[in-house]
């Protein structure tokens, strides 16, 4: 009930980006992205995942190579699933979601090379469904702190500098992703958001693996999502993404969602958190879309300049044309005419030898 609510009132906002878009409204107001950022094996992959429906490559150790864009559309109708995906001068549609996971390996082989390289050409993935949101998500390789072997010795400069890319623009959302059984203040992803966004005004984040939190610590957790020990003016939002078993018994993405507000409806700790907002990928994905809403409504004002100066100069470029056509029927045959009778006049006088100047 409380969702359907809330989609009522970012409806109209949700439909006006989708007609903005269909008339190329991207090339001139910035959309906001959204980047995730963390540790290696945080979750990043899998809070994607969980948000966009899509089956993306995910695991232990680096698995995310290449900035990867993932453009959410929310069709209106049609029930089909389309997908693009493009890098470097490549483009491949396609229809099947289990081609997804393939398709993003195969792309970062080819453009970090086959192993543990990482590169900062981005890979985009356009995904069309009636039951996606309105979201770009881009999804990052992960910090590391020590060179595994194949890799550079600067691979943790290299990475850090590629997500500062990201995370430092203004119109960007960052999602700090952190693990439950990790210590967050030490987390690295966290002081690169601060500094990029020191009144963390676009910033929230995200724990995960709320299943597997030190017994005893559950407390300290709580606190945290409570905003009472690194505060961040967005806040925070903890999920339970599928676990590595859980993707090996093959339990499905919808599945994942009713057994992630089960984990929290029975948790001893954190149930509260369910009915405070601030538990599951739904409460999640409703906070962002709010975001994208927020975003749009304070951009509007200047798109809405920006319209009016074009506007302007094209009417003053349109003052010094000569008028077209009338619009009356009856009046066209009679310039048509007219226009020829001049251009035949032209035609005879330079046939003669006469100077035409520009006004005859
Ligand atoms: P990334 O490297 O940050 O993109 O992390 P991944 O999304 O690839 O996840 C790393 C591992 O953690 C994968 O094996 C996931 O299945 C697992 N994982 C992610 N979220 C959860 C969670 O909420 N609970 C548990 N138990 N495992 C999770
Ligand atoms: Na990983
Ligand atoms: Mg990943």
């Amino acid at each position: 009930v409380v969702h359907s609510h809330f989609d009522e009132r970012v409806r109209p906002y949700i439909d006006l980006i989708d007609s903005l878009r269909l008339i190329g409204i991207e090339k001139d107001l910035a959309l906001p992205m959204i980047a995730v950022i963390g540790d290696q094996s945080s979750g990043k992959s899998s809070v994607l995942e969980a948000l966009s429906g899509v089956a993306l490559p995910r695991g232990s150790g680096i698995v995310t190579r290449c900035p990867l864009e993932l453009k959410l559309r929310r069709l209106k109708c049609g029930i089909h699933w389309r997908a693009i995906i493009s890098y470097q001068d490549k483009y491949i549609e396609f229809s099947d979601p289990s081609l997804v996971e393939g398709y993003v390996k195969s792309a970062q082989n080819e453009l970090a090379g086959e192993g543990v390289r990482i590169c900062d050409e981005l890979i985009s993935l356009e995904i069309m469904s009636p039951e996606v949101c309105d979201l770009t998500l881009i999804d990052l390789p992960g910090i590391a702190r020590v060179p595994v072997k194949g890799q550079p010795n600067d691979i943790g400069e290299q990475i850090k500098n590629l997500i500062l890319s990201f995370i430092e623009k203004n119109e960007t959302i960052n999602l700090v992703v952190v693990p439950c059984n990790v210590d967050i203040a030490t987390t690295e992803a966290l002081k690169m958001a601060q500094e990029v966004d020191p009144e963390g005004k676009r910033t929230l984040a995200i724990l995960t693996k709320p299943d597997l939190v030190d017994r005893g610590t559950e407390r300290n957790i709580l606190d945290i999502v409570h905003n009472q020990v690194i505060p961040l003016s967005k806040g925070y939002v903890i999920v339970k993404c599928r676990g590595q078993k859980q993707i090996d018994d093959k339990i499905s993405l919808a599945d994942a969602t009713r057994i992630e507000r089960d984990f929290f409806r029975r948790h001893e700790f954190f149930s509260s958190l369910l009915y405070e907002e601030k538990a599951t990928i739904q409460c999640l994905s409703n906070k962002l879309t709010q975001y994208l809403v927020e975003h749009i409504k304070k951009s509007l004002p200047l798109l809405s300049e920006q319209i009016k100066k074009q506007l302007w100069d094209l009417r003053k470029d349109l003052s010094q044309c000569e008028p077209g056509p009338p619009l009356d029927p009856q009046k066209r045959k009679a310039f048509l005419i007219d226009t020829l009778t001049r251009f035949n006049d032209k035609i005879n006088r330079l046939a003669s030898g006469e100077v035409v100047n520009k006004e005859n």
